[in-house]
C-alpha cells in the first residue's frame, strides 16, 4: 500500500533583512537559506516520515536536482518526478527583524506537468492505494479523475484555497482537509456545510483548537483537541498533519488513531522553525511525552 502524491515541489529562498524592501529601494540581506517547500513536498515528507511508502508525482527544473536528492534522503520515492524545461518552483521570502514577511511564488515546473506523466506514475498504482493533491500544481482534475477509475481512495487538501478547483474535484473525493478558513470559504461557494458535503471523510483544522473528523456517511463528529506546545512558527503545521493522517490511515490505523498521530506531529512541527527540513518522525511522535 502506498501514498501517491501529485504534489508541488519548491525551493523556499529565505532572506532576512534589517527591513521590508520598499519600491525602487536596493536592500542588503543580512542573511540567506535555501530550504525545500512547497505543501506538495511538505506533505510527502510528512507521509514518509510518517512511515508511509510516499510516492511523489511532480515536476522540477534543470536546477532542481538537489530538492529531488533531499526528498529521496527523507525517504519519498522520487522515480516519478520528472525534470523540465521550466525552473523549479520558488517563494522568495523577505523577513525582517519584527518577524514581518513579504512571499513571492512562482509556480514553474509545479504547474507544468505534463498529463502523460501522471498517467504513468500512477499505472504502479491500485485500489489499495490513496491518491493525494493539492492547490498548487496543474492536473488536479484529471489525475484524481484517472485514481478514481482505478479505485484508489482519493483526498484533497484544499489549499491554497481556490472554490473553483476544490469543486472541480468534490465529486472525486473521498478525504478531503480543510483548515476553518477554508471550510468557511467553501461554505460560502457551495452552501453546504462540511457535514453535507458529498465527501465521506472531512476532517477541518482549528490552529491551536486541534480538529474537527466529520464522517458524513455516519452523521459522526468527533472533536479533536489541540496538543499544548508553545508556538515558534507554525508553517507547515497543516501540511505535516495532512501527511500524517494520510500515512496512519495507509498503515490499517482507524482514522481516530491516524488523527491523535497527525496532531502530536503537528504540535512539534509549531515548535521548530522551518519546513520540510524539520517535520518530526514516528519515533519523534511514540517518543513525545503524553
Ligand atoms: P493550516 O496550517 O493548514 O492553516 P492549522 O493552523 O489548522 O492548519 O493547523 C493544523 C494542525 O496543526 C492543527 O489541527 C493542530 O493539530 C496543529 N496546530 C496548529 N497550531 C497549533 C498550536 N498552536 N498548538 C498545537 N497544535 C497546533
Ligand atoms: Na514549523
Amino acid at each position: 500500500m502506498a501514498i501517491f502524491n501529485l504534489g508541488s515541489i519548491n525551493a523556499d529562498l529565505f532572506y532576512r533583512v534589517p527591513h521590508l524592501p520598499a519600491p525602487g529601494e536596493t536592500l542588503a540581506a543580512t542573511s540567506f537559506a535555501r530550504g525545500l517547500g512547497g505543501k506538495g513536498a511538505n506533505m510527502s515528507v510528512a507521509a514518509a516520515r510518517a512511515a508511509a511508502r510516499c510516492v511523489h508525482i511532480g515536476a522540477v527544473g534543470q536546477d532542481g536536482a538537489w530538492a529531488v536528492q533531499r526528498l529521496m534522503e527523507y525517504g519519498v520515492y522520487t522515480q516519478h518526478i520528472v525534470t523540465s524545461d521550466t525552473d523549479t518552483g520558488n517563494a522568495l521570502i523577505a523577513i525582517d527583524d519584527a518577524g514581518e514577511n513579504n512571499i513571492i511564488l512562482y509556480p514553474g515546473a509545479n504547474r507544468d506537468i505534463p498529463l502523460e506523466h501522471v498517467r504513468t506514475a500512477l499505472d504502479d498504482a491500485g485500489a489499495a492505494d490513496i491518491f493525494l493533491t493539492q492547490n498548487e500544481t496543474n492536473l488536479q482534475r484529471e489525475a484524481a479523475e484517472i485514481a478514481s477509475a482505478k479505485g484508489m481512495r482519493v483526498a484533497y487538501a484544499a489549499a491554497p484555497f481556490d472554490a473553483q478547483a476544490v469543486q472541480d474535484v468534490l465529486p472525486l473525493l473521498d478525504l478531503l482537509f480543510l483548515n476553518e478558513v477554508e471550510a468557511r470559504q467553501l461554505q460560502e461557494a457551495t452552501g453546504l456545510p462540511p457535514e453535507a458535503l458529498p465527501v465521506r471523510d472531512v476532517i477541518v483544522t482549528l490552529g491551536a483548537e486541534g480538529a474537527r473528523w466529520h464522517n458524513t456517511d455516519t452523521g459522526e463528529v468527533r472533536a479533536f483537541p489541540a496538543v499544548k506546545v508553545t508556538p515558534v512558527d507554525t508553517t507547515g503545521a497543516g501540511d505535516t498533519f495532512t501527511g500524517y493522517v494520510l500515512a496512519g490511515l495507509d498503515r490499517g490505523l482507524p482514522m481516530s488513531q491516524a488523527i491523535g498521530q497527525a496532531m502530536i506531529a503537528a504540535a512539534i512541527m509549531v515548535t521548530r522553525q522551518g519546513t520540510a527540513d524539520v517535520i518530526p518522525d514516528l519515533r519523534d511522535v511514540q517518543d513525545f511525552p503524553a
